[in-house]
């Protein structure tokens, strides 16, 4: 299977989902299920409170990614143009190089057990520590079916967070779960709960929050990619110009956390409209990756661009804890399909799409923004959409695009004009 379809963007949509569903092997009731946003109002009903509704938003596909050799077609819900064109034109950029590379870490979740009222905490750590094969067996009693899949609770650890003021003395435990395929809320929240009265009798404390902690530094995703100059050059840049300012944009992101910021923004644009299109909680991953960004004091961007001999090189590195089973994903045929569609089996090559789509979009960003500004590629896709709604259809549509962008008066009226003139009907 090719992810490298020329000219996709340009077919109406009846043809564009004749074409995934032939790459993807689905049939016409595959695309029932998306119709109308993949729930109706009764499925809703029986996901969340007070439901009156349901709010549905684009679903798509980026193309021209390969990763880890293996080509995918990444499935994308976001309300915001030029996501997906960002994401597919950077995904070609580093096809060029080979595609992206990734490393999953093991799926391993924090759960946190806090302890307050600890008589004397450093005691309580040392007897905890002290009881940690114990705990942990006791730990991996409780979740036999996981354990049989190769994950479970694969270690404990304790620190001491106060010796004393209003809540005496704390302490936080950590109980690390591999997770395996689940996103692992429910698993590690559930172990936290039922392990915690033992863990408090032992440290002589009282038990406190339990909890899966979002900060996920153990279950990371890392991407990387080199992109030959020759795919980076623009109209009116050479490559080797484009890499350089590139490089300089990293650093910016390096230097400065209100960039820092903004750079990041740019990665979650494509990983979170991955996590939307599959079903996974994106609110989790987002409250990962920011505290992750600043877990050195200093906020930090998640990816970063080096300059090497004719190419540039990215790499991200960031926490992204994702399910292929479990969660929403059972109640949601839109989420089913958008794993189908990725051919995805296991929630680390989810994971390694997610995070290919991040860096793709934060190298589209930089790139962009070192050469044209942004506002110019918005234009341009802007563009096409009044083109399209003032009636152009077919090759008509980039014509009037085009000129409508150069003119720099993006507007129906205008459209409605060069439609006239070219078709020769009256506007
Ligand atoms: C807009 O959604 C994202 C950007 O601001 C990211 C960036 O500045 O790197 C363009």
């Amino acid at each position: 299977m090719s992810s490298r379809l020329p000219g996709f963007y340009r077919l109406p949509l009846p043809a564009r989902r004749a074409r995934v569903a032939e790459l993807a092997g689905l049939g016409p009731d595959d695309w029932q299920v998306i119709e109308h946003g993949g729930i109706d109002a009764q499925v809703a009903d029986h996901m969340i409170e007070n439901v009156i509704g349901t709010y549905a938003l684009p679903f798509a596909v980026a193309l021209n990614f390969t990763i880890d050799g293996a080509d995918a077609l990444v499935p994308m819900s976001v309300e915001e143009p030029s996501v997906v064109a960002a994401a597919s034109n950077a995904a070609r950029m580093a096809r060029a190089g080979g595609g992206f590379t990734t490393k999953a870490s093991p799926p391993v979740v924090i759960g946190q057990i806090q302890l307050t009222r600890v008589d004397d905490p450093d005691l309580g750590a040392a007897a905890i520590l002290d009881a940690k094969p114990r705990l942990l067996e006791e730990a991996r009693a409780l979740v036999p079916r996981l354990c049989a899949r190769g994950g479970g609770p694969v270690d404990l650890t304790a620190r001491v967070l106060a010796r004393g003021g209003p809540d005496g003395g704390v302490i936080a435990v950590h109980l690390h779960v591999d997770c395996r395929d689940a996103m692992g809320a429910n698993l590690v929240n559930g172990l936290c709960e039922d392990t915690a009265d033992r863990i408090a009798t032992i440290a002589k404390g009282t038990v406190g929050l339990r909890i899966l902690s979002n900060l996920t530094d153990g279950r990371t995703i890392t991407v990387t990619a080199r992109v030959p100059d020759e795919a980076l050059k623009a109209d009116d840049a050479p490559g080797i110009d484009v890499r350089k300012a590139i490089a300089a944009a990293s650093r910016f992101a390096e230097l400065d956390p209100y960039r820092a910021c903004t750079h990041n923004k740019g990665i979650m644009n494509g990983v979170d409209a991955v996590l939307v299109a599959t079903g996974q909680d994106w609110r989790a991953v987002e409250a990962g990756a920011h505290a992750f960004a600043a877990h050195t004091g200093t906020y930090k961007p998640l990816a970063t661009w080096r300059e090497e001999e004719g190419s540039l090189h990215g790499t991200l590195h960031m926490p992204l804890a994702v399910g292929t089973v479990g969660g929403a994903l059972h109640a949601h045929p839109g989420a089913r399909l958008g794993l189908h569609l990725a051919g995805v089996k296991t929630a680390a090559r989810l994971a390694a799409i997610a995070g290919a789509a991040g860096l793709a979009t934060n190298l589209a960003a930089l790139r962009a923004l070192a050469t044209d500004g942004i506002q110019r590629g918005h234009m341009a896709l802007h563009a096409r959409v009044v083109a399209r709604a003032a009636g152009a259809t077919g090759e008509l549509v980039d014509t009037i695009a085009r000129e409508l962008a150069a003119s720099g008066e993006v507007k129906a009226e205008a459209a409605r004009v060069i439609l006239a003139r070219l078709t020769g009907e009256p506007a």
